[in-house]
């Protein structure tokens, strides 16, 4: 007999035009969780690997076709050096064991932030996995690392005010559009759906612009437990929500 998440899944996937095509995540909640169990707090993030994996499997069971992974912020580097450390080790550690496995999911590694910021050695891991999987067709998973909402900002504002000067671009021309286009995620479509773990009810500088209109979904569920089931239940939640974008309530208008 089929179980409650299946049957789950069934009725998201009888919605076709209500599944979200690009999910962001705050992975939020690993220091907690490990508290909880007497462990470090890089305990913690390491055992949030699997839910990565679970949630990547499941975005691609669902036909979700971004998903946007917030892994490090450029606030986080204010964190004890160590446990910067081990989260950078852990993220170069799980790209390359992770490598073949990606390719064979047909699956399109990109990344979103100041990645000039990591170490060359990190640099040469993620591009390495990037280059390998250009060419997939399946979902793209974004990792953002070092990014931050408001720099990411002044660094299209600067790059727009060059672009100005030098005679390329004239200012009557800047719309939102354009303005898009020097963000990092230039080529992405808007999240319809953010998920954050661990019940904090912030944005905590993540893709400030991008979510004007997006869907928030908040759990308490810290990150390590997230998995197919929650990611399941987040988008059954999102197929609920009337999506008005300031219109009128688009179910009654029709
Ligand atoms: C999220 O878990 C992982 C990163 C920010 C890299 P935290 O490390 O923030 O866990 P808590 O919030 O302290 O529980
Ligand atoms: C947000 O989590 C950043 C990531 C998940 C990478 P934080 O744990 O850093 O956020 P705050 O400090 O609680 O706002
Ligand atoms: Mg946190």
């Amino acid at each position: 007999m089929a179980n409650k998440y299946d049957l789950l899944l069934e009725s998201i996937l009888a919605q076709p035009k209500m599944i979200p095509k690009h999910v962001a995540i705050i992975m939020d909640g690993n220091g907690r969780w490990a508290a909880m169990r007497d462990k470090p707090r890089t305990a913690g993030h390491e055992a949030g690997v699997r839910a990565v994996k679970l949630t990547v499997e499941a975005a691609m069971e669902l036909g979700v076709q971004y998903l946007t992974l917030y892994a490090f912020s450029s606030e986080n580097w204010k964190r004890p050096r160590s446990e910067v450390a081990a989260l950078m080790s852990l993220l170069s550690r799980t790209t390359r064991r992770e490598l073949d496995e990606l390719i064979k999911q047909d699956v399109k590694l990109i990344t979103t932030g100041r990645i000039s910021g990591l170490s060359i050695a990190r640099r040469r891991v993620l591009a390495d996995a990037v280059q390998k999987t250009r060419n997939n067709r399946g979902l793209v998973l974004n990792l953002a690392l070092n990014y931050g909402g408001r720099t990411e900002i002044l660094d299209a504002v600067k790059a727009i005010a060059h672009s100005v000067k030098a005679g390329l671009l004239d200012v009557k021309d800047i719309n939102e559009e354009r303005f898009a286009e020097f963000l990092y995620t230039y080529g992405l479509p808007d999240p319809d759906l953010l998920i954050r773990t661990s019940g904090e009810k912030r944005i905590s500088n993540f893709l400030l612009w991008q979510t004007s209109y997006t869907e928030l979904y908040i759990i308490d569920t810290l990150w390590p437990d997230f998995g197919r089931n929650e990611l399941l239940e987040a988008v059954a939640d999102y197929q609920q929500r009337d999506r008005r974008f300031g219109k009128v309530d688009s179910k009654k208008s029709g």
